[in-house]
């Protein structure tokens, strides 16, 4: 079946990794018979900085908050036009992969400034105007598959369970679990290319035929199996009950238990 696909991506030279990574993306998936739309965040000169100018009417003109000024802009049409058009995009898309560099084990600042000036409050937090009701697992974009596809300087040993970095999937739980399962998303285990830095002709070769295959499973791979907030593991909406992740605590406690653990660990 058709699916609409938005690829988000933060590299401005043509020739990186990441780019023929996008462009791999792009064609693998129209072969398929999706529909894919792309966010090229550098070539859109998009706007990093989350700050007053995204509000031109404030519901405040005194004081400067930012959920506040969120709420009311997403709820009266009054954002910007380039956050309207990329909610609606996202709103269109049955999947989104996010397609970056780790710098300092994590987005490059314009991806981290599309995620905080396009998650606007009453869609992707505070969903409905109803606070936290509607958080992990639910929200505005419940139901989309999300995909961070990775590539990494350091080799994949660096972020092995007992690598120097820790756990890649640990490092990005931010995102995976804070950022897109918060609103929603049934967020895959991540795609990541090491040692990107240092590839030759036939690494790269490689890593485009990975990225492919990987894609065929895009609407089939299992996601991450974190726990939803409404689905009884957190009965007053913040705890884990008791008899839930038992003896466990931190990140990986909120990973439901069958998880393979390679998930939590890639
Ligand atoms: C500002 C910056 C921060 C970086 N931080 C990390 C990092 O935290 N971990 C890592 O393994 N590599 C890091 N790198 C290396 C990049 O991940 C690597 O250059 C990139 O993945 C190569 O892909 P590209 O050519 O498509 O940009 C960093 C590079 C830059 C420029």
């Amino acid at each position: 079946m058709q699916k609409n696909i938005l690829i988000v991506h933060a590299q401005p030279e043509p020739t990186s990794l990441n780019r023929q990574l996008v462009d791999v993306a792009e064609q693998a998936l129209c072969e398929q018979g999706h529909v894919v739309l792309q966010s090229d965040l550098y070539a859109m000169g998009w706007k990093a900085v989350f700050d007053a100018h995204d509000f031109p009417v404030r519901a405040d003109p005194e004081r400067l908050c930012f959920i506040r000024e969120s709420g009311h802009a997403y709820q009266h049409g009054l954002q910007t036009m380039d956050v309207a058009a990329e909610q609606e995009k996202l709103l269109a898309a049955d999947a989104v992969i996010l397609q970056f560099p780790l710098w300092w084990f994590g987005m490059p600042a314009i991806l981290k400034g599309w995620v905080d000036r396009v998650f606007a409050y009453g869609l992707a937090y505070g969903y409905q105007g109803a606070g936290n009701r509607y958080r992990y697992g639910d929200g505005g974009f419940k139901g989309k598959r999300a995909l961070l596809s990775v590539t990494v300087g350091g080799p994949a040993e660096d972020y092995s369970p007992r690598g120097i970095n820790g756990p890649l999937e640990q490092l990005l739980f931010p995102i995976t679990h804070g950022t897109l399962f918060y609103p929603g998303m049934h967020v895959l285990p991540t795609h990541a290319v090491f040692g990107a830095g240092r590839l030759d002709a036939q690494g790269v070769a490689q890593a485009k035929a990975v990225w492919r295959a990987r894609l065929e499973r895009l609407f089939e791979d299992r996601p991450i199996p974190f726990r939803s907030q409404n689905g009884g593991d957190y009965p007053d909406g913040h705890l884990l009950a008791d008899g839930v992740a038992v003896g466990q605590s931190g990140l990986s406690a909120h990973v439901a238990s069958d998880a393979s653990p390679g998930q939590m660990q890639a």
